[in-house]
């Protein structure tokens, strides 16, 4: 039995991967924006869920997330699902909250992230974290493009963890609309899958529907994620460091 953190669980793919996780046994930290959000999930939990709360497009609001998680004690993986789309929180949601998840939650030694397909069309410039002032805006696929060369880097900085990057497809939630044409009943299966089984798979992978898939050729050069790594550190104030 495994206790998985997974952000952005009040609706879609989050919602799903709690609920899945509780069918088969294991233990829920479902994450939401605010309080209020958890009204959508009473049934996860009164099932046993453990919730956390936090606006993740915030510097402080992501730190009490990791709070909330460190009194808790006991996690051993985490789904770094919680997304946005557009509009001026995609680093912040997309990225810079999973980095400080995982440079400062204690304990997990998995960290599954959501990526996409379209991390395919992202722009290989790290220097689109850190830059602040008008320029360039960031997509969504640039998002996707970094939160997935955070996947393959964090191993090489935290060799004892098993971290994945997943495409869940384009499944209809809130963000994928109700005409995407993907088998929503398979959009976690992947996640819970990599998050849980006793035996984890090869780390570093960027995974479809249980199976690893090559990635943006950016994510798999050593010097790219060593920049974003940098870049991360830099925006955010924080170093990913063996804990
Ligand atoms: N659906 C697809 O076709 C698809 C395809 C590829 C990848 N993905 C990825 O899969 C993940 C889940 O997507 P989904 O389709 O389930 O999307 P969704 O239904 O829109 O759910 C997104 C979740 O993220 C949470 N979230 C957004 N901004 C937040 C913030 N500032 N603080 C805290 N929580 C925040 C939302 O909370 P609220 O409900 O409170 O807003 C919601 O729980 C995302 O990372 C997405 O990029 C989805």
């Amino acid at each position: 039995m495994a206790c998985v953190l997974v952000t952005g669980a009040a609706t879609g793919l989050g919602r799903n991967t709690v609920a899945a996780l509780l069918d088969d046994g294991h233990e829920a930290v479902l994450h939401a924006r605010h309080p209020g959000r958890l009204t959508d999930v009473r049934d996860l939990l009164d099932r046993g869920a453990v919730p956390v709360t936090g606006d993740l497009a915030t510097h402080e609001g992501t730190l009490s997330v990791v709070e909330q998680a460190n009194t808790l004690g006991g996690i051993d993986a985490v789904i770094h699902n919680a997304g946005v789309y557009d509009g001026p929180d995609t680093l912040a949601v997309n990225v810079l909250a999973p980095y400080l998840l995982t440079c400062l939650v204690t304990g997990p030694d998995r960290h599954v992230y959501l990526s996409s397909s379209m991390h395919n069309a992202g722009h290989a410039d790290a220097g689109l974290i850190d830059s602040r002032g008008p320029g360039l805006p960031l997509g969504y696929s640039d998002s996707k493009l970094f939160v997935t060369a955070l996947a393959a880097a964090v191993p090489r900085r935290l060799p004892a963890v098993h971290s994945f990057a997943v495409d869940p497809g384009w499944v209809p939630t809130r963000m994928g609309g109700p005409s995407a044409p993907d088998d929503l009943t398979l959009g976690h299966v992947t996640q819970f899958h990599l998050a849980t089984a006793s035996d984890p798979d090869a780390t570093g992978g960027y995974w479809h529907h249980q199976h690893r898939q090559t990635p943006h050729r950016a994510v798999r050069d050593e010097g790219f994620q060593d920049e974003v790594l940098d870049a991360l550190a830099h925006r955010t104030g924080i170093t990913l460091t063996p804990r």
